[in-house]
């Protein structure tokens, strides 16, 4: 087991209902959107550098277009045996052009091309939401230029998830969801043949999602926080953007100085003490190993930070509102008419 200087066993695992354990402590591949050239370029280096730092879990996507820039990096990691394939918790997500039952299997055999695998450890279902596809499964795009909706596949979330449960095995280890909120998990959870091991959400000291958090954990599903930092949405989706910054808050700032830390080791440390997984991303050297350096919090100074946003005070900073006209996050009812044509 790899130990950081400050104790903390890098490779934490839990294990999630599928029967397979995952590190708590993965790697974020996120670069923005429209990818450019330089963002390319780094990620493979930092991939390379996390898996060095002892990071065993690397979070991608097809939609963040640089499967094939980790693909190298784990190609790379393997042969020069830094890291064995065994031992290191791969997760990609399905795209929302690939909902349709038929074009799951499609979708990710794309994914292990790029990432030149034969299996990945978890398939997420990016969003509940479909696109249409266009003729290579990019999304068809409306005069606004925004992604026209699949409404049916939007509908059939259920269809997708049967889809991605017979992938199960050879190709998929466990599978899971990810921008799921308690009803949507509801309707999944009453109809699957397999529960998802996991949900990826939104989650950072500003946005704690407790009742989500806890829903979760007493259904055996693992919530896993993307933009555990508070994230770099991309404009489409971004929101309160005055809201301030976890990074930049003063008990962030007050905890960093008394545990001689940095104010991003106070937020993750926080967010795997919680219990949830973190999927920090970094092109940074530097910042890649600090936040692989994480502490114990004493329980007050836990319980402080978990409590820096009261019950309405929560902050997202991501929401698809905008972009796609409906509310994938806080609806109260299965809002089929949300999703009409
Ligand atoms: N499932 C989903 O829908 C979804 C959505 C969003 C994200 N994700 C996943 O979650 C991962 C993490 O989210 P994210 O990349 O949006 O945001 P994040 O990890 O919360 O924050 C990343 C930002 O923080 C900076 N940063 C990293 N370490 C830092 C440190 N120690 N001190 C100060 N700044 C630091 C990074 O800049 P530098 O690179 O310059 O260090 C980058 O700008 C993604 O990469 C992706 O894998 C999933």
């Amino acid at each position: 087991m790899i130990i950081n200087p400050l104790g903390f066993p890098l490779d934490r695992r839990i294990l999630l209902n599928s029967g397979h354990s995952m590190s708590m402590l993965g790697f974020g591949t996120f670069q923005g959107t429209p990818i450019t050239p330089s963002a390319r370029s780094t990620v493979k280096e930092s991939v390379l550098h996390a898996l060095r730092t002892g990071y065993r879990h690397i979070d991608t996507a097809y939609s963040y277009g640089i499967e094939e820039e980790v693909g190298q990096a784990l190609k790379q990691a393997f042969e020069e045996g830094i890291v064995k394939r065994e031992e290191v918790f791969v997760t990609t997500k399905l795209h929302q052009t690939f909902h349709r039952p038929k074009d799951v299997e499609i979708g990710v055999r794309r994914s292990l091309e790029r990432l030149k695998l034969k299996w990945v450890n978890l398939l997420l279902m990016h969003m509940p939401h479909a696109y249409v596809p266009g003729p290579d499964y990019e999304p068809v795009l409306k005069d606004d230029g925004q992604p026209m909706i699949d409404y049916e596949a939007s509908r059939d979330y259920v269809g997708t998830w049967r889809a991605m449960e017979a992938l199960v095995g050879e190709k998929v280890r466990s599978i899971g969801v990810s921008n799921y909120n308690i009803l949507k998990m509801k309707r999944l959870l009453e109809n699957c043949k397999i529960p998802p091991a996991v949900n990826q959400v939104e989650l950072h000291p500003y946005f704690p999602q407790r009742n989500l958090v806890r829903w979760c954990r007493e259904r055996g599903v693992v919530v896993v926080a993307h933009s555990p930092l508070g994230g770099v949405p991309t404009a489409a989706v971004a929101t309160n953007l005055d809201a301030g910054k976890p990074l930049e808050d003063p008990l962030t700032l007050e905890l960093a100085e008394k545990y001689h830390i940095r104010p991003s080791q106070i937020i993750l440390s926080w967010g795997l003490q919680r219990g949830t997984g973190i999927v920090p991303k970094s092109n940074d050297p530097e910042r890649i190993e600090l936040n692989a350096e994480l502490v114990e919090l004493a329980r007050e100074d836990f319980e402080r930070v978990e409590g820096l946003k009261g019950e309405g005070e929560e902050v997202r900073f991501y929401n698809h509102e905008r972009l796609i006209g409906f509310d994938i996050f806080d609806e109260k009812v299965e809002d089929r008419s949300s999703t009409r044509e």
